[in-house]
Order: C-alpha cells, then structure tokens, then sequence
C-alpha cells in the first residue's frame, strides 16, 4: 500500500493510472476509521482496479465551535486498517496544500441542503462538497462510495456531480452499526459508558417510527411525534431534528411514501452530536 501525501504526486498517478486503462475508486473519509469506513473500502475494491482510500480532516466543514480541534488523529492505526483491508493508496493531504493561504473558491449546493443538518451545522454542506470537489480533482476517480449513514451528504454528493457533471459514479455503502444497532461513528469514541447505554436510544426512537409505518401510519407528524416521545424520556438527550423527507430529493415529505420517504434525526447526548437514518 502507498501512502501519498503530495497534491501534485496523487493527481500525477492518478492520471497515470487511468492512462493505462485502470478503473479507480475512491473512498473519502475524515480518518479515525471504523467498520463503517471499512466496510466502504470492501465495496470500493469490488467495483474498482485501485482503491484509494483519502484520510483528511476537513476543517471548512466545521463550525467555529464545533469539534475539530478535539476530533480524533489515530493516523498510524487508520493506516493499517487500510492495508489490512485491500486500500492499495492512502492519500492523507496536509491541511495548508489543500486549503493554501489564498484559498477562496468554494462549491455550493442550495436545494438539499436547505433542511436538517443543512440549517443545524450553517456552512457544514458547503465544506464538504467543496473539499470532495478537490478530492475527484485530485484523486480522479470513476467510482466514489460514500455511507447511508450521512443520507444528506450522499444525497448532496448525488446533485453536485449531476449538477457539474462530474464523470464519476457515487456508489452509496449501507450504515454499519453495533450489535445493538448505534451507527458506527468517529464520535462514539467520545461517548463514556453512561453516555454510550443512553446513544442506543436514538436507533430504538427511529425504529419505534419505523414500526408504526410498517403497520400502515403514514402521517408525517404522528411518526415525528412518536420518535420525539420516545427520545424525550432522557434529560441527556436534546433533540435537533427529527424529520420524514424523501430520500433523494431531501426535500420534507407531505404523506410518507414507504421505499421513497427517509426517517432521519440528530440530537446532542451531552456534548456529542449524533446523527441516523432509516428508509421508510
Ligand atoms: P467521515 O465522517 O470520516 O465518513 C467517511 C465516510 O464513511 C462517509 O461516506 C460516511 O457516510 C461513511 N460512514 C461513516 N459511518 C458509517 C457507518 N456507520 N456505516 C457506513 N458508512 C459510514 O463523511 C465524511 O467523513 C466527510 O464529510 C467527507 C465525505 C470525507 C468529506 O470531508
């Protein structure tokens, strides 16, 4: 496995590469990689000649006071959770190459990211399709496989790339959760014991909405209503969203249409923002 730092080398290989027919895939992450990452990497390797895994914290996704100072670096793990996994490229930019001093071009997308974490992390969408820009700049991918887990991102992805016409086909990876079904994330890590028993709440709370739709309620608010209920039971968590949209578009749905409506919420267990979704 190769490990690239340089800008200029990554797209120089990458062109190379693809100049000798290759088919290559890229599996963008901020690092701190779990199964969920991992298993991205597997589908990747599936419909690509090279995989490219790209490890960067992205700081222009990030609030001012959001968590980037604190989000964790364990760059010689991810490492060998790559290699161990089939990545034949780890690109891990340093911050100032990417973004240098004069940076001032960023990359908007205005309808789907209007909702959710659109409204509740203000900038957030503009900072990644911005940087997943430079990354499919850079890395030149054909295939690019993103997780079900960030349904909004993948959704944004999806318009950017038909909307610039990027020659690249986004491939989206099912949400990989634990035994007891939290979505694996890079925060858990921050959840202490108490804090990790309370996180399961926010699957059971969508699964409780999803259970009502599967017995034939397709009222928006009497779904929203019930997962609110049931995630109201705790003072550690405070709810930031909890909304029934259709699963392209992002757009907030009327009535739910089952096998087209999305099930999606974010809360803040303590200080840890947690984000899941369901497919109705
Ligand atoms: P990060 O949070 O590191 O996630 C990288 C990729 O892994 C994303 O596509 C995300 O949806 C996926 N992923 C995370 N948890 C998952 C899980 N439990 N199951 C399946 N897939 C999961 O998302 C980002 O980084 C950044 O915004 C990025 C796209 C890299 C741009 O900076």
């Amino acid at each position: 496995m190769q490990v690239i730092q340089s800008l200029q080398e990554m797209q120089g290989l990458a062109i190379e590469m693809r100049g000798k027919g290759k088919l290559l895939g890229l599996v963008p992450t901020m690092g701190a990689l779990h199964e969920g990452h991992l298993s991205l990497i597997d589908i990747c390797r599936e419909k690509a000649d090279v995989t490219i895994v790209s490890i960067f914290l992205n700081p222009t996704q990030f609030g001012p006071n959001e968590d980037l100072d604190s989000y964790p670096q364990p760059l010689e793990e991810d490492l060998e959770a790559c290699k161990a996994r089939g990545a034949d490229i780890v690109f891990a930019p340093a911050r100032g190459e990417v973004y240098p001093k004069d940076y001032s071009t960023y990359i908007n997308e205005e309808l789907y990211s209007r909702g959710m974490c659109g409204t509740s992390r203000p900038g957030h969408f503009r900072g990644v399709t911005t940087v997943v820009a430079i990354l499919f700049n850079i890395c030149r991918p054909d295939v690019a496989v993103f997780g079900q887990k960030d349904g909004q991102q993948v959704a944004i992805i999806r318009k950017m790339v038909r909307d610039l016409h990027f020659p690249v086909e986004i491939v989206t990876g099912p949400t990989v959760r634990e035994p007891d079904g939290l979505a694996m994330s890079s925060r858990n890590r921050y959840l202490d014991s108490v804090l990790r028993r309370e996180s399961i709440k926010l699957y059971n709370a969508l699964m409780e909405g999803k259970k009502l739709v599967d017995k034939g309620f397709l009222n928006v608010n009497r779904i929203t209503a019930e997962v609110t209920h049931y995630l109201s039971q705790t003072h550690l968590i405070r709810i930031i969203y909890i909304e029934v949209v259709d699963k392209e578009t992002m757009l907030p749905e009327q009535e739910i249409r089952p096998g087209k409506s999305m099930l999606a919420a974010a809360i803040w267990l303590d200080q840890t923002r947690l984000i899941d979704n369901l497919e109705l």
